[in-house]
């Protein structure tokens, strides 16, 4: 099944500010909350949709900072929030929580065995963009499903530091979301 790199990126291309902060992305209204509603051709690409299609889960290590950092942040024990077998890709000497699996390196070798824990779903990857464009690099990326946000940060940790060529597969608006899935078709050449 599909490798998919689902994420939230500002206009300018950013996933998270220059201060690690994703509050422009928590501050912008969805559908539920905004009067321009749920529009589109018809293939609904809110992230539920996204979600229900998951099977496994790969991350970068400053995404599980940043999620530790988020979901402790009143005190809380940090539990993982999600089912899924997931894998911590990090050189980091942390014992990641259960749930999770470390590994390091060629995302080539890890691949197969996300792809068989993801059964008949999709293997999410997370983020950030450069785990992405590792993927991409092995040709092992065949999805990148976008909510973009009507704001720009100017810096930051960015969307998917490759040259490719992405095809729009489908597009919705959200509330104040612009929702677009792509196929990924390859390195785009220069010259
Ligand atoms: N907007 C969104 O929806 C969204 C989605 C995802 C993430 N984010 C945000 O983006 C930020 C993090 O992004 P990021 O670009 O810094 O990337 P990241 O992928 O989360 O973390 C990068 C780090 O992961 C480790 N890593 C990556 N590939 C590896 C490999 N093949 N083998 C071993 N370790 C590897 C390396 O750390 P070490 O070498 O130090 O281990 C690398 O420096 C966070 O603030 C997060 O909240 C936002």
């Amino acid at each position: 099944m599909a490798t998919i790199y689902c994420t939230a990126t500002s206009l300018d291309g950013f996933i998270a500010d220059d201060a690690e902060s994703l509050s422009w992305l928590f501050n912008t209204p969805g559908h539920a909350d905004d009067p321009g509603g749920r529009h589109g051709d018809g293939d609904s690409l809110g992230f539920d949709r996204f979600f229900e299609g998951v099977g496994a889960i790969v991350l970068g290590a400053s995404t599980y900072a940043w999620l530790e950092r988020e979901l402790t942040q009143d005190g809380a024990e940090f539990t993982w929030p999600y089912s899924h077998p997931t894998w911590l890709m990090t050189h980091r000497d942390i014992t990641p929580i259960d749930g999770v699996t470390r590994a390091s390196g060629d995302v080539t070798e890890l691949h197969p065995q996300l792809v068989e824990a993801a059964g008949d779903k999709g293997v999410w990857v997370m983020g950030g963009g450069d785990l992405a464009g590792q993927f991409a690099d092995a040709g092992l990326l065949d999805t990148v499903w976008v909510h973009q946000v009507p704001v720009t940060l100017g810096a930051g940790k960015p969307l998917l530091p490759r040259r490719l060529r992405l095809r729009r597969e489908a597009l919705e608006r959200d509330g104040q979301f612009t929702a677009m899935r792509f196929a990924v078709v390859g390195p785009e050449p220069r010259g």
